[in-house]
């Protein structure tokens, strides 16, 4: 397993995931434009965290793990230096989240419903090896989610048949099952989960949950 992470982004979500990868024993650096913001979480993180600019963290990841507002991925891509993530594995939480209120809580996409923003990302970078995972689940219970009904599902995708499986070697580390939905495409049907998955919460304050897929 690859143990150096690179996280291009420093939310929520990027935090979560470095708290992840540390826990398992990994290098992690977090890259952002605000290194100030992340003062606190590096004196909790220990030695093998750091936090550099996005392009440093793009860098030094043999992995790598894109976490930044839907709308800004392309720019911290190019900021990052897509050329230095050629023929890497890319973990794509992003979703499509537009700036429009949200409707009887359901959220707003940029998108149409016949493309994503993986396929975007992949027409545009394309020997990038991103794969659609961790979006359709909140921050909290990305690593180590813990439910009386076992391992949720992590639903992912991606052109690239060993980045899914760096992927899916990570899924299955931090707790969870995975099912292959197969390529970039799919990513149409995975980046709405996002929006199902936010609804209990925006109505009724419900944000513990996960999917999982029954299977006979
Ligand atoms: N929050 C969740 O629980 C959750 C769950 C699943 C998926 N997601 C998705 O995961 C992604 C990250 O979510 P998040 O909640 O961690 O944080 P977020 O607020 O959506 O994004 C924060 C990150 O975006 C970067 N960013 C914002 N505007 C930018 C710009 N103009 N140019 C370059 N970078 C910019 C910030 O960079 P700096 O570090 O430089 O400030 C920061 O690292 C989003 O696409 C979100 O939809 C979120």
């Amino acid at each position: 397993m690859r143990k150096r992470v690179g996280i291009i982004g420093s939310g929520d979500v990027g935090r979560a995931l470095a708290d992840g990868f540390l826990k398992y024993g990994f290098e992690v650096k977090i890259g952002t434009r605000n290194p100030d913001r992340l003062i606190d979480w590096l004196k909790k993180s220990g030695e093998k965290a750091t936090v550099c600019s996005f392009e440093e963290a793009a860098h030094f990841g043999d992995l790598v793990v894109l976490a930044v507002k839907g709308n800004a991925a392309e720019f911290a891509l190019d900021m990052a230096g897509a050329a230095t993530l050629h023929e890497k594995t890319v973990i794509d939480t992003c979703n499509p989240i537009s700036e429009e209120p949200l409707e009887n809580g359901v959220l707003n996409f940029f998108t149409k419903p016949n493309f994503s923003l993986m396929e975007k990302l992949q027409n545009k970078y394309s020997r990038i090896h991103f794969v659609k995972a961790f979006n359709s689940v909140g921050n909290a219970l990305m690593v180590d989610p813990q439910f009386e009904e076992g391992r949720p599902t992590m639903f992912i995708c991606g052109n690239n048949d060993k980045a899914k499986g760096d992927v899916q070697e990570v899924l299955d580390l931090f707790g969870w099952d995975v099912a292959d939905l197969g390529k970039v495409e799919a990513a149409r049907a995975i980046e709405p989960l996002c929006m199902l998955w936010c609804i209990p919460g925006f109505l009724n304050n419900e944000w513990n949950h996960a999917f999982k897929l029954l299977k006979k």
